[in-house]
């Protein structure tokens, strides 16, 4: 462990000075990046009260404690390696992973590492202003525990692209920094990642579903025979797990909020919105839009690609070692396929259908955060449940993509789906209902603001009330 290093690290960089070097370049340059895209009106003045990876330990990874956002160590863990791991699927089954890049699949390892490394500063990029508009210093914490953990994942695929890749490398590890959400001439690679989130309902909704796309891509990636690529990844889904609490407990304490006061009121017909909080079908429109483009990003239903990345060992499928079989050869997938509004069943060869099976785990690891929170409702004794939309609706990529759906999948006319769009996504007057609740920043320590519920707990042991961020005096 090399802890007090410029780079705090777990991979002995100290001994190649080579590569070290090259980071210690890259660093100022991240740095620089932080605090131009890095949280708004954070970086200088306040105390943050995080945790900061020390090791891949899983008995005690992390460190709390107060930290100014540039201050934060960003260091490179790896989990420990496995002795002797093989290759747990495709052709190579069962082969020795591989330490080095095999020079045959240096494009394809290279694009699957600049994709996921991409994802991580574009999300810090998205949400830069929401600390300006919180609803407590709780949720300002977990914000900024998430933006510096996505920092880290980026430093995580540049060691990759640096150790592994050349010049080739180091160039993309430039590139992750210059490309910007939502810029139109040089936004990030994915379509979720350029999608503004401007309020706080947006994003528990991204780190509820769009952190969880992270959440299995990572999964896959865990599974590669590039064996510094799984280690890497499965480090960084330790990480992970905390993200989808604040996005699973956000959403809860938006919908708890609602319940108490349809509770109060005597029933669902009352309008929460009188008493400045997010109505139940405000938050279902959050969903279905969050949902979908989150779904987009396992890309296209059959993919030639994704038969490749499985049939060479670089990206597997969620807990592989769960199945029973690991080539995929001589399977199918029976995909609903709609050709001129038309649905027929195809047999689609299974790996080529490796998006679709990743989808498939994501959706069911969805529906059981869904279901919690429907389990809320149902302790008030509201009568709503919240749905996951179909996998068709509102699509941009795949067999699905740009044809009008309505949420339960049936194909409408594009005139329906005009009239009909703004119940089921979010209209401008929702944004702006949203985003008025929110005028106002709560920074008292252990108030919230009125739209949603306090949370169960607090962080790391310490009350709800605890001061998680303090202004510098
Ligand atoms: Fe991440
Ligand atoms: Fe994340």
């Amino acid at each position: 462990m090399e802890l007090n290093e410029k780079i705090p690290n777990n991979v002995s960089l100290s001994s190649n000075r080579r590569l070290q070097r090259a980071l210690e370049h890259w660093q100022p340059r991240y740095l620089d990046w932080w605090r131009e895209m890095g949280p708004d009106g954070f970086q200088d003045h306040h105390q943050i009260y995080l945790r900061t990876a020390i090791s891949a330990d899983a008995k005690g990874w992390a460190h709390f404690d107060y930290v100014q956002l540039p201050e934060y160590r960003w260091g490179i863990f790896l989990a420990a390696p496995v002795e002797e791991r093989t290759i747990g699927f495709g052709d190579f089954l069962g082969k020795p992973v591989w330490q080095d890049v095999p020079g045959e699949f240096r494009n394809s390892l290279r694009r699957l590492i600049v994709t996921q490394g991409d994802t991580e500063p574009a999300s810090v990029e998205q949400q830069r202003e929401l600390g300006k508009i919180c609803p407590s210093l709780y949720d300002l914490r977990n914000l900024f525990q998430v933006n510096v953990e996505e920092g880290r994942h980026l430093w995580a695929m540049v060691y990759l692209l640096h150790s592994h890749f050349g010049r080739d490398g180091r160039e993309e590890a430039e590139a992750l920094l210059e490309r910007r959400s939502g810029n139109e001439d040089t936004p990030r690679i994915l379509g979720a990642f350029n999608e503004p989130i401007t309020n706080w309902l947006d994003f528990f909704m991204f780190t509820f579903f769009t952190d969880r796309d992270g959440k299995y891509q990572l999964l896959a990636l865990a599974e590669s025979g590039f064996d510094p690529l799984a280690r890497t990844t499965k480090f960084m889904l330790t990480e992970e797990a905390h993200h989808m609490f604040v996005g699973e407990t956000g959403v809860m304490r938006v919908v708890e909020r609602a319940a108490q006061l349809l509770k109060e009121m005597g029933g669902l017909s009352e309008d929460v919105r009188k008493h400045g909080a997010i109505d139940l079908p405000t938050v279902q429109k959050y969903l279905n839009f969050w949902f979908s483009v989150s779904l987009d990003l396992f890309g296209g239903e059959i993919s030639s690609n994704a038969a490749a990345y499985f049939a060479n060992g670089l990206k597997g499928r969620d807990y592989e070692e769960k199945r029973a079989e690991h080539t995929a050869l001589d399977q199918f997938y029976p995909m609903d396929v709609c050709e001129e509004g038309k649905f027929t069943k195809q047999n689609v060869p299974m790996r080529n259908a490796m998006n679709e099976v990743l989808r498939d785990g994501y959706i069911e690891d969805c529906q059981r955060g869904v279901d919690r929170w429907n389990k809320k409702l149902a302790e008030y004794g509201i009568d709503y449940q919240l749905t996951l939309p179909s996998r068709r609706f509102h699509r941009a990529i795949g067999i699905y993509a740009d044809m009008p759906f309505d949420p339960s999948g049936r194909l409408i006319s594009k005139d329906e789906w005009d009239k009909k769009k703004s119940d089921w996504v979010p209209s401008r007057a929702d944004g702006e209902y949203v985003q008025s609740l929110m005028a106002q920043p709560v920074y008292q320590a252990g108030k919230m603001a009125n739209w949603l519920a306090a949370p169960a707990r607090g962080i790391n042991g310490q009350p709800v009330e605890f001061e998680y961020v303090r202004t510098d005096a």
